[in-house]
């Protein structure tokens, strides 16, 4: 297809000089990266190595992916977490391209934790000279001083160690597509172009036990690239009237979709703002809301209509200031607006063709206004029952029930915490596994916020649930969380420790997850008879077991 120039051929400039503008101009105008240069062909057996650390399953995932690009150019590539990978096997290798999110306050993700500390040993972190690798960090900038630290870490920690960086660090925001797509094309050119291949040994991976190279089966179509429309079955109340709370159950069906989940993976939403904070937006910035604009899909719709669908609207609310920009330019402006995850609190066992969610209906004043959260209140009050919405699923194989069905297992999930937990138990029940079970839940009220309280107390009646202990905060004068009912069963909790027992958190992680880590310490130090150190040592044995697992957000 032949382009109207820029730059016009009676303009006073050279052909040369016309040529370079155009192509400027032509640059400037799609805003899109220059065309990357063609990687050249890739000395057969250069090996990669894709290390990831990851909490939610994206890091995971894209490694997952480019892995598999790797091995379709020629690379003798593999793929594994951070907790599969001995600090030390890192010297036996040549290329390693990191994938890591950020966690917490600027935290490794959980399954990095152990890798972090063991190249942070003094005397003994390992000599990496010799070592080519590069980073790739996601992140989030609302995160603004936190932002990719995780990444940044492991970034400066290689080159100390002596590591040879082939190819600049990317730092990515939410939209990590482009920029991770430019950082991959980036590593294999830079690797292709190596000529110091070697001999590639498997034996040089020292892989912790139980855990190899896994790749997982990519054949659904439907991905967050390409999100399933999934219809919505149930919208149902688990708090009462009088709670202070709004937490519901949700339903979706997935049959049609070939998409399959397991109980531990979360659910992500691709949710629409409210119209109604669209409308106090537009009025706010004096912008006519039937303008039509580009969208993000390469459509065009009404200003209205691409801002209910696609951008990220919430930190323009209070901002009153009248806009001097073109509708087009006020969208180039905007961050798209981003699926929210869930935890699925189902078993595909237990509901086949369906995943449930349990939400926490985001509503707060500030200002003397009422926010409303964008996904929470989509599902509560603007997606009807019937309706569809696009879903993904993402994977999390770091937090599974025990792989071996005797095992005990303990979980605790105060809140929306319940819903991987539901899931485990329905997975448990179905696969008639005989490993004991005990739940801490938490809330405020008994009589009007014990979600799924017919569910779980026919569990604890039959059987299913060993034991069930429930802390209900508000119920009396002073606060009774999950870790202090920990506590006060310390002994017994020990006993299921060192029966072999996984431990797995799920819920708020700002202050809960981090309470009942301190208590888990010490029971041990307690019940168990250990110093600080020894306790310390015994939770980072748990983690490198994968006895301990966590989803919080
Ligand atoms: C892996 C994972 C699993 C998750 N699982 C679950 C789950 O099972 N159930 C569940 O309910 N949620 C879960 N979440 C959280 C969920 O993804 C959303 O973040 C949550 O529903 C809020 O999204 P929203 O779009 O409704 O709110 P948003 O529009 O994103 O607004 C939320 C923001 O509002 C602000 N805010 C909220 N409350 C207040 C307040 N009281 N005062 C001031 N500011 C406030 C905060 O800045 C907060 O970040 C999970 C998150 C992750 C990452
Ligand atoms: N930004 C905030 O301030 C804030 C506060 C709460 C929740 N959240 C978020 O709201 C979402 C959903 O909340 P939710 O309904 O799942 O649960 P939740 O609001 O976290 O509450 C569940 C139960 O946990 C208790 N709890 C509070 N602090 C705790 C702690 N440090 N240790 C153990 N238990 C504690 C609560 O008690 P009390 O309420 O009586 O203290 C309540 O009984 C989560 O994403 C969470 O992160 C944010
Ligand atoms: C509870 C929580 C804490 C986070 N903390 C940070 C942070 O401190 N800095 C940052 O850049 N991103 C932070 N993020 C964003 C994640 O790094 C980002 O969503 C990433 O894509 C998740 O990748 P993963 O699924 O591989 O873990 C946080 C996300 C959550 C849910």
């Amino acid at each position: 297809m032949s382009m109207v120039p820029f730059i016009p051929d009676s303009a006073p400039f050279t052909a040369e000089q016309r040529a370079w503008l155009n192509g400027f101009l032509a640059g400037l105008l799609s805003r899109s990266e220059p065309a990357p240069a063609p990687i050249p062909a890739v000395e057969a057996g250069q090996p990669i190595l894709f290390l990831y650390g990851s909490q939610s399953g994206t890091a995971e995932s894209l490694a997952k992916q480019f892995h598999k690009q790797a091995v379709a150019k020629g690379f003798a590539s593999r793929v594994v977490g951070m907790d599969e990978l001995e600090a030390h096997a890192l010297a036996a290798e040549k290329n390693v391209l990191i994938i890591t999110s950020t966690w917490g306050e600027g935290e490794m993700p959980d399954n990095a934790a152990y890798f972090w500390e063991a190249l942070n040993q003094n005397g003994s972190s390992p000599a990496l000279t010799g070592l080519n690798y590069s980073v790739l960090a996601l992140g989030d900038m609302n995160y603004a001083d936190t932002f990719c630290f995780a990444g940044k870490m492991l970034d400066e920690k290689f080159e100390e160690l002596g590591a040879n960086r082939v190819h600049p660090r990317i730092d990515c925001d939410v939209d990590y597509d482009e920029p991770a797509e430019r950082w991959k094309n980036g590593v294999f050119s830079a690797l292709s172009d190596s000529k110091t291949d070697e001999a590639f040994s498997t034996s040089a991976l020292a892989v912790l036990p139980g855990h190899g190279e896994e790749v997982e089966p990519t054949t659904a179509s439907f991905s967050k690239k390409n999100p399933f429309p999934a219809t919505l079955l149930v919208n149902e109340m688990l708090t009462s009237s009088e709670s202070a709370k709004d937490t519901r159950h949700f339903a979706f069906s997935i049959e049609g979709s070939d998409l399959e989940y397991e109980a531990g993976d979360a659910l992500g939403v691709f949710p629409h703002n409210c119209p109604d904070v669209v409308d106090t937006v537009l009025e706010a910035k004096g912008l006519d809301g039937h303008i039509e604009v580009p969208t993000p899909a390469g459509t065009r719709l009404p200003l209205r209509e691409a801002l209910i669908h696609y951008y990220e609207i919430r930190s323009l609310l209070g901002d009153n200031e009248k806009t001097t920009l073109s509708p087009a330019e006020f969208v180039e402006e905007l961050r798209r607006l981003q699926p929210r995850l869930y935890s699925i609190a189902s078993s595909p066992k237990a509901h086949p063709g369906e995943v449930h969610l349990c939400v926490d209906i985001v509503r707060y004043e500030q200002n003397e206004t009422l926010h409303k959260g964008v996904a929470s209140t989509y599902l509560a009050e603007r997606l009807p029952v019937g309706d569809t919405t696009g879903i993904f699923f993402q994977t999390a194989k770091h937090f599974r029930p025990p792989s071996d069905p005797n095992l005990p297992m303990i979980m605790v999930g105060p809140g929306t915490g319940i819903a991987p937990f539901r899931a485990f138990l329905e997975e448990r029940e179905a696969t008639a596994a005989l490993g004991r079970n005990w739940l801490f839940f938490g809330a405020q009220h008994r009589s009007s916020d014990f979600f799924y309280e017919n569910q779980l107390t026919a569990w604890l009646k039959s059987g299913h649930l060993t034991r069930l202990d429930l802390a209900f905060s508000r119920d009396q004068e002073e606060k009774l969380y999950v870790q202090h009912l920990m506590e006060v069963n310390a002994e017994e909790f020990w006993s299921w420790l060192e029966a072999g027992a996984h431990f797995y958190v799920c819920g708020d992680a700002s202050r809960m997850a981090k309470d009942v880590d301190r208590a888990l310490h010490t029971i041990i130090e307690t019940a168990g008879h250990r110093s600080p150190e020894e306790a310390a040592r015994y939770v980072a044995e748990m983690k490198k077991q994968k006895r301990y697992a966590r989803d919080v957000y």
